[in-house]
């Protein structure tokens, strides 16, 4: 067993990925952990993570991780993460916020590299093909190569983007990295809080696209189905390959309109600041030709409007998942 799964007391190299908005909380990261993978709970907010990992806390005695997306987080929610045996960050400067095992997720070599230098104890590599905000500009495999080759012998790497199954994962593993980390797969788990309209559009789906449509305050790349909005404001822009299109043409971002560009740009200072309550009006409000587009995906609690309106999240694998299963079972099948 790789070293650092065996400090943590993780039995198999499958690690469910932080699904943010609330997508993964504690129902699927327990089942994970419990499982014998790594199951990772991704809310906003000190509170909410408190709240998540003590309710998973009661359903599992295995470890668990949090994660923290950097450009949303107040010093409190660290505070809040560092209650969990491992805190996962994605986008942004990597920095040392917990005294505990840290992981920063990177979409590059150089990321990677100022990721280890300032202290991480791994880095999850994330290719182009992944689902959720996109990181990566080539497929993970090769980031995976490219970053091993620039960083010291034995230091752990994770693979994210493109593990639907068993075959994924024993190529990621030969290929040197310690574990996957795998969310659309997940996504489509019992236990994940996606809202079941999303999940049916999920199983349905056969294509994604990479785009900034859904920017408002957070203007970063992200890999979804296409839905009414996209249809909406990209629809004209270029084809949706609704026949297939090729591999390229999926790994192209497809930009917003300049003008929901600008407005997604004016609002992204004030992101880690805006009231609760504001931004669930916000989301209530989105409508697919609406200008203010926010990166809240559906969830089971939220509202149903946002499957046309919002992001549909999903890596290229979800052309190959054909069925929602419970997360236990996944674990065990994609460990082989
Ligand atoms: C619905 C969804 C939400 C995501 N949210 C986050 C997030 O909040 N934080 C994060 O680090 N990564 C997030 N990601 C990206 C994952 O960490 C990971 O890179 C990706 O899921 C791997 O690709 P896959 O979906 O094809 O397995 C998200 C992915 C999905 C599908």
């Amino acid at each position: 067993m790789p070293p650092l799964l065996e400090r943590l007391g993780v039995e198999l190299p499958v690690v469910q990925a932080g699904m943010g908005g609330g997508i993964s909380r504690h129902e699927l990261a327990a089942a994970v952990s419990e499982a014998g993978g790594l199951g990772t709970i991704a809310v906003t907010g000190a509170a909410a993570i408190r709240r998540e990992l003590a309710a998973a806390r009661a359903l599992t005695g295995r470890p668990l991780a949090v994660n923290v997306l950097l450009p949303f987080a107040r010093q409190d929610w660290f505070e809040a993460a560092a209650g969990a045996d491992v805190v996962v960050t994605f986008w942004g400067r990597p920095r040392r916020r917990t005294a505990g095992t840290w992981l920063h997720q990177c979409g590059s070599v150089a990321e990677a590299l100022r990721a280890h230098a300032a202290g991480a104890d791994g880095v999850v590599v994330q290719g182009v093909e992944a689902g959720g905000h996109v990181r990566g500009t080539v497929p993970a495999l090769r980031l995976l190569e490219e970053v091993r080759a620039a960083l010291p012998r034995g230091y752990p790497l994770l693979l994210a983007g493109g593990i639907a199954g068993p075959g994924e994962v024993r190529a990621a593993l030969e290929a040197g990295a310690c574990a996957v980390v795998a969310g659309t797969r997940f996504l489509l788990s019992e236990e994940s809080r996606a809202h079941a309209l999303y999940k049916e559009r999920l199983l349905a789906a056969n294509e994604t696209l990479l785009t900034d449509l859904f920017g408002a305050a957070w203007p970063a790349p992200h890999r979804v189905v296409p839905n009414a909005a996209t249809q909406h404001w990209l629809g004209g822009v270029r084809p949706l390959y609704p026949s297939g299109g090729t591999k390229d043409e999926r790994r192209t971002l497809l930009r917003a309109p300049a003008a929901n560009r600008a407005l997604n740009h004016l609002l992204a200072p004030g992101a880690r600041y805006t009231p609760p309550a504001l931004q669930q009006r916000m989301i209530r409000a989105q409508r697919p030709g609406g200008r203010i587009l926010t990166p809240a995906g559906p969830t089971d609690d939220g509202p149903a409007t946002l499957v046309e309106a919002g992001p549909l999240y999903a890596g290229e694998t979800v052309s190959r998942i054909d069925a929602v299963r419970p997360a236990a079972e996944l674990v065990h099948h994609l460990a082989g």
